[in-house]
């Protein structure tokens, strides 16, 4: 069976179209030269960075997902190194001045064992001095907002005249910490039949910050700065998001 993301590699870039953090990571890698980028998927992060002129790993367990970034890469002219890989299970035997996970995939592991496991190939890739750059969600934002409801997130004109609409439900269960997403993606033609249907439904865990700082140090990592948002802002209660820099 295909790795869950993809099964949805064609469809990624049509409806996640972020760039709310493109700006952080551009100033945040500028002075790092080499990076090692882990959930890379089809480059969304990765491309800009690229273009910024910063030499890239690039790696995510999806291959047709590393198969669109090379692709897009090639298309205009750049080049980069793209590894296939488990991130609870990675060894490139090299080591790097900058690792980032970046958009919050480290909650794509919904087993505290295995974000351990991740975070220890963090470590074991960082050179000396060097540092890690991971995203979570708040728990405070990610937790609220659970509905069975469907939402109509997105509808796109694909490029043989179809429809593409991207429905979205989300629900969460506080004992296990555990949330739901449903994305469902329908494709219908000028007459409005429907020719596909497509269910997606990765699941991801919520880590409070006390958390994420036990497991990193179980790893051999420490924070050493954090943020509320990709605007640098101070890390409260109120914060969408929880960035951490990590060092040995
Ligand atoms: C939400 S997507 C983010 C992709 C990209 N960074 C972006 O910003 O659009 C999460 C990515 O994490 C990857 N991923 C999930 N679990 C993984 C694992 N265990 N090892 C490596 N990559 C993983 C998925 O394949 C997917 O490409």
């Amino acid at each position: 069976m295909l790795n869950n993301y993809d099964r949805i590699a064609d469809l990624y870039d049509l409806y996640v179209t972020a760039d709310y953090d493109i700006g952080f990571w551009k100033t945040e890698c500028a002075d790092a030269g080499d990076v090692l980028e882990i959930t890379a998927g089809t480059g969304r992060v990765t491309l800009p960075l690229l273009k910024a002129g910063l030499r890239i790993t690039a790696v995510d367990v999806a291959m047709h997902q590393l198969e669109r970034l090379k692709k897009k890469a090639e298309d205009e002219n750049l080049t980069v190194e793209t590894v296939q890989a488990d991130m609870r299970d990675l060894d490139l035997g090299r080591r790097f001045p900058l690792v980032i996970i970046p958009f919050q995939s480290l909650q794509e592991l919904t087993d505290s064992c295995d974000v351990t496991a991740a975070l220890r190939g963090v470590r074991a890739h960082l050179a000396d001095g060097g540092r890690a750059l991971i995203t979570l969600h708040h728990p405070g934002a990610q937790s609220a907002g659970s509905s069975r409801a469907l939402l109509l997130v997105n509808d796109s004109e694909l490029k043989n005249g179809n429809r593409l609409l991207f429905w979205n439900a989300r629900t969460f269960d506080a004992e296990s910490n555990i949330g739901t997403s449903y994305q469902l993606y329908e494709e219908y033609d000028v007459d409005g039949v429907l020719h596909r249907k497509r269910l997606f439904s990765p699941k991801y865990r919520v880590y409070a910050k006390d958390e994420f700082a036990e497991l990193a140090s179980r790893a051999g990592l420490r924070i050493t700065r954090e943020w509320g948002g990709y605007d640098w802002s101070p890390l409260t209660e109120k914060s969408c998001f929880m960035i951490f820099e990590l060092k040995v």
